[in-house]
């Protein structure tokens, strides 16, 4: 199971990635709005610096024409590095990028799916992450769960590598829900983290604990009595 943060904030990336057992960062030209006018490659290359080379970085392409695709993918990987995955949308041009980067063995997340036949053919092609977009998916009426699960389905029928690595999550809920129908990976903004580490019931169980070790033992911890 990996878990990615869906994010180029820095400060966020440095207090999560002490927090959580963080298999990398993705981004996306909207994440890449949220941090302002910050510069674009010195930005990736930061985050690259500081996840270091056993976490993966994700980076998705703007041009919008297969050959475009291909040149925002070589520019990337000229800056950052070889073993950055490459974020492609899948529609037509982005499938054709996909199909020419594979065969230069480039490591791809094919991004912006919402149904089985995108799923099913950015694995034909040789996608290594697919990432579905689970809100956007409820917020149109098509099941996240069941493209989830029927991607996983094939993907271990035909023993491919691809790994699900779902997105956009607006819910702690449909985070846990992706996992268990069959995402192998998901990518959450740091604010989920958060919240579903410090819920009421979190903080309530453990204010009980402290009160009720600290009426025997006042205010000590073990490494201090
Ligand atoms: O990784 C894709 C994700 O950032 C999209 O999320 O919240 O814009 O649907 P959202």
């Amino acid at each position: 199971m990996e878990f990615l943060l869906d994010t180029a904030n820095i400060d966020d990336i440095k207090k999560y990635q002490e927090i959580i057992p963080l298999s990398g960062v993705t981004t996306n030209p909207s994440i890449i709005k949220k941090e302002g006018k910050a510069d674009f490659f010195d930005r990736l290359a930061q985050i690259k610096k500081l996840i270091g080379d056993k976490r993966s970085l994700h980076v998705q392409v703007v041009a919008t024409t297969t050959e475009g695709i291909v040149a925002d993918a070589h520019a990337v990987l000229a800056k950052l590095g070889k073993d950055v995955y490459i974020k492609i949308p899948v529609n037509q041009a982005g499938l054709a990028a996909i199909k020419i980067l594979k065969k230069e063995n480039v490591r791809i997340t094919a991004t912006s799916i919402y149904t089985e036949l995108q799923g099913f053919l950015a694995i034909a092609a040789g996608a290594d992450y697919l990432a579905p977009y689970y809100n956007r998916m409820e917020n149109n009426n098509i099941d996240a769960n069941k493209v989830i699960s029927d991607l996983n389905q094939v993907i271990n029928h035909e023993q491919r590598n691809t790994k699900i690595l779902a997105a956009s999550f607006h819910t702690v809920s449909q985070i846990t829900s992706a996992i268990a129908n069959g995402a192998q990976a998901v990518t959450v903004a740091p604010s989920f983290i958060a919240e579903g580490l410090e819920s009421h019931l979190i903080t309530d169980a453990i204010s009980d604990f402290t009160s009720d070790w600290e009426s025997i033992f006042g205010k000590t911890t073990i490494s201090t009595l």
